[in-house]
């Protein structure tokens, strides 16, 4: 016995004595391969996982802003295999997105890319290569140009009556409505729309169920940190995903199929949506066309919808805000119609609304990681080839250096200022900036401006015994940073029930 427990010791402290070793060895390797540099300053890191216990506990854009308070705005972390610099001061995220876009314009191949976006082959995870620049372009003049956005404004009107309708229905009977959902189905029926014409019930269910599953297996992939995992996949997160590659693309061959044998039958003079648009490009396969659609779908419909219960979530906490901005929709648009697209320009309180609203809650909290393709400086610091560069968009919005008692939700900061949300101004960036900037921004500003339609056309109040004091803005972290818990609210109608009539809504209750 005694012969045995010697052996076993023998053996555990050589283990141990082992990984101290590689540990220090590993620490050496990485000294001398960094000597004559100055990497950004970072926390002390743990062997093996590095920092990744950061990301474990706590929401990891909070987690990063507190490690950036403590260790600086330029940040070193090491998440398991993955060597991380996180920004979080304006004047760097301008020197990473403005005077070194060339170099950060890059995103790494992470596990979705692979699993579901077959190697990248859609916009958002591509690489900065020729594939990505034939893909940016035809979004930007092709599917999500400023005449199409104008083009599908009759959509928009259809999925505002119909989210009305809903809510009424709901609202007359006494009963709450959960806003998020609301709102995300309403933007998937949007979003499906435009792609492929779809109202059709069952593929939009599917899709739904499929965009939802996609956002909640996709925030964090273990397996991306620690790449000698993912063949064991532990988490599960490498199944799931696959998984939902597949479902999607048997969804997308049906409705690809159909289309195919549509435009062969007869000269149908349907509008065009984007999928004849793809279609009638050579350059695409049917996998990046799909590719392309589904990045369409995960990139536009939670940010949207999130951003609008944000924006809802906000105003019902401030009731000065709200009947500020009932009384702007009154006085231009009156109580006779319903709010138009060509409405929103004119509605400066509203536009100050929005943007404060994208400045404290930016629903690509983290964005999107951007990926350094040669060696460089940023403030000073030595930044080496093939690291990921994280902008903490939510602490930059949120950075007293640059915004005076910022965690107040301030709409007067907005009113008669020049800065805006579009990149130009590096203090809120809800659409990140440069080169990989939001390709959907021109219509997701047009989409979240939507609030002002519930505003106008709803009374909205909170469930019976809550008041304003109890509206809470707790986050999740998932694709998006949405509200963790439900918002469940009670709409009725707040104008003359003609103007809804004359609108094109029938009511089956009067
Ligand atoms: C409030 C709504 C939205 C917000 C806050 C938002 C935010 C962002 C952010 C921060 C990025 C990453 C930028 C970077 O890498 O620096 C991004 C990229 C992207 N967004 Fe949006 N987005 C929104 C709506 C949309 C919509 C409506 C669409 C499409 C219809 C869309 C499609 C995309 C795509 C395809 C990319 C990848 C661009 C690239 O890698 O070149 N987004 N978005």
């Amino acid at each position: 016995m005694e012969d045995l427990i010697a052996v076993l010791t023998s053996w555990s402290v050589q283990f141990i004595a082992a990984l101290v070793f590689l540990y220090v060895l590993l620490k050496v390797f990485k000294r001398v391969r960094y000597a004559g540099g100055k990497r950004p300053p970072g926390p002390p890191s743990l062997p093996l996982i590095g920092h990744f216990h950061h990301l474990l506990f706590g929401l990891p854009h909070h987690s990063s802003a507190k490690i950036a308070e403590k260790y600086g705005l330029i940040v070193w972390l090491e998440l398991g295999a993955v060597r991380v610099v996180v920004v979080t001061y304006s004047d760097i995220a301008r020197e990473v997105l403005k005077t070194q876009d060339h170099i950060f314009a890059s995103r790494r191949p992470l596990i979705m890319a692979d699993m579901v976006f077959k190697r990248g082959q859609n916009l958002g995870l591509s690489p900065w290569d020729d594939h990505f620049r034939l893909f940016r372009k035809i979004f930007t003049t092709e599917l999500l140009s400023q005449n199409r956005i104008d083009s599908s404004k009759d959509f928009r009107r259809q999925m505002t009556l119909r989210t009305l309708r809903t809510a009424f229905e709901e609202g007359h009977g006494n009963r709450y409505i959960n806003l998020a959902d609301l709102s995300h189905n309403q933007f998937l029926y949007l979003t499906t729309r435009m792609l492929f014409r779809t109202d059709g019930h069952a593929q939009n269910k599917d899709l739904l169920e499929i965009t939802h599953d996609f956002i909640s297996a996709g925030g964090l992939v273990i397996e991306d940190f620690f790449p000698l995992l993912k063949s064991l996949d532990l988490s599960g997160q490498v199944r799931r995903l696959k998984n939902i590659g597949e479902r999607y693309f048997k969804i997308m061959d049906s409705i690809i199929d159909n289309r195919l044998k549509e435009n062969s039958n007869s000269k149908s003079n349907t509008e065009e949506d984007f999928l004849d648009v793809l279609l009638a490009t050579s350059t695409f396969s049917r996998v990046q066309v799909q590719l392309l659609l589904l990045g369409i779908i995960v990139g536009g419909t939670d940010t949207s919808a999130d951003s609008i219960v944000w924006a809802i979530t906000e105003l019902l906490w401030h009731p000065n805000i709200m009947e500020r901005l009932q009384r702007e929709l009154d006085d231009v648009i009156g109580k006779e119609r319903l709010v138009e697209k060509a409405d929103l320009n004119n509605l400066e309180y509203l536009q100050a609304v929005v943007k404060e609203t994208l400045r404290l809650h930016p629903v690509a909290g983290l964005g999107v990681p951007h990926y350094s393709t040669e060696a460089t400086k940023v403030a000073g610091h030595n930044i080496p080839a093939n690291t990921w560069v994280i902008l903490n968009i939510y602490a930059i919005g949120r950075d007293p250096q640059d915004w005076e008692n910022p965690l107040k939700f301030d709409t007067s900061r907005f009113l008669n200022s020049p800065v805006d949300v579009r990149g130009h101004h590096y203090e809120v960036l809800p659409f990140g900036a440069g080169r990989r900037r939001c390709v959907g921004m021109n219509l997701a500003l047009v989409c979240v401006a939507y609030i002002a339609q519930l505003i106008h056309a709803c009374t909205i109040s909170l469930p019976e015994g809550l008041t304003h004091l109890d509206v809470d803005v707790e986050e999740k972290f998932t694709l998006t940073v949405a509200r963790r818990d439900p918002l469940n609210l009670l709409m009725k109608r707040r104008l003359p029930l003609d103007v809804y009539r004359k609108a094109g809504l029938q009511f089956s209750d009067v």
